[in-house]
């Protein structure tokens, strides 16, 4: 049986001069210690997602990414291509700014004895002649199997990897595929020292170790 004599238990004043908090004020019902703390703490958070905020957002960001190329441009029937040396070609990376868009591939087939594992999905090798440092275009010179840069003298090894100079990464690449026997080129993407793909970069962004985290991705680039 419920005991109904039994007093219900005393309700705390939301006052803090009723509650006895040393230096209260009348009216009060928060104390200006805890005010100024809780603002202080709050003032904290927001400068701490400033900084987090963004790094996530790099971090994170090209796990949502599309990988799958939107377009692709015919470039060839695949006998214009060998495994041991790169035929020159002509696409159109930005179709909007017509001819101003157009930009120089130099195209050979996978060859697993040069390439390895890296990248083995892509029946192509379809090399960017936009150079790592800032972007001057760079040529291919079958004589030494070079890509040069005419600028500050950047040079890259048959792969496309950094060979000596200022660049910072291997020269981008772009997807490739066959259909009905012909050779057909995708969009663009980026890699690091080891040939791990990456989304597309500007030139001059690191790419490997932290580095990868520091340089936002730039798809349309
Ligand atoms: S732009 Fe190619 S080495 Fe500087």
């Amino acid at each position: 049986m419920s005991d109904r004599n039994a007093k219900s238990p005393e309700r705390k004043s939301r006052y803090t001069k009723d509650r006895g908090i040393p230096g209260a004020f009348e009216g009060e019902t928060i104390t200006r210690r805890r005010f100024m703390t809780g603002t202080a703490v709050a003032a904290g958070g927001i400068a701490t997602a400033a900084f987090a905020l963004p790094a996530l957002g790099f971090a994170l960001g090209p796990i949502f990414e599309r990988t799958e190329p939107s377009r692709w441009q015919d470039i060839g029937p695949e006998e214009d291509f060998s495994d041991n040396d790169y035929v020159p070609r002509v696409i159109n990376i930005v179709p909007e700014v017509g001819e101003a868009g157009r930009t120089t591939i130099y195209v050979r087939r996978y060859n697993p004895r040069i390439d390895g594992d890296a990248n083995s999905d892509q029946p192509y090798v379809a090399i960017s002649n936009r150079c790592m440092h800032l972007g001057c275009p760079v040529r291919y010179v079958s004589a030494s199997q070079r890509f040069i840069c005419p600028c500050h003298g950047g040079v890259y090894d048959f792969q496309g990897k950094v060979f000596g100079g200022p660049p910072v990464r291997p020269l981008d690449r772009f997807y490739t595929r066959v259909r009905n026997g012909r050779v057909e080129v995708g969009d663009r993407f980026s890699l690091n020292s080891k040939l791990e793909r990456f989304s597309p970069r500007d030139p001059s962004n690191h790419l490997d170790g932290l580095w990868q985290y520091l340089y936002p991705s730039r798809p349309t680039i």
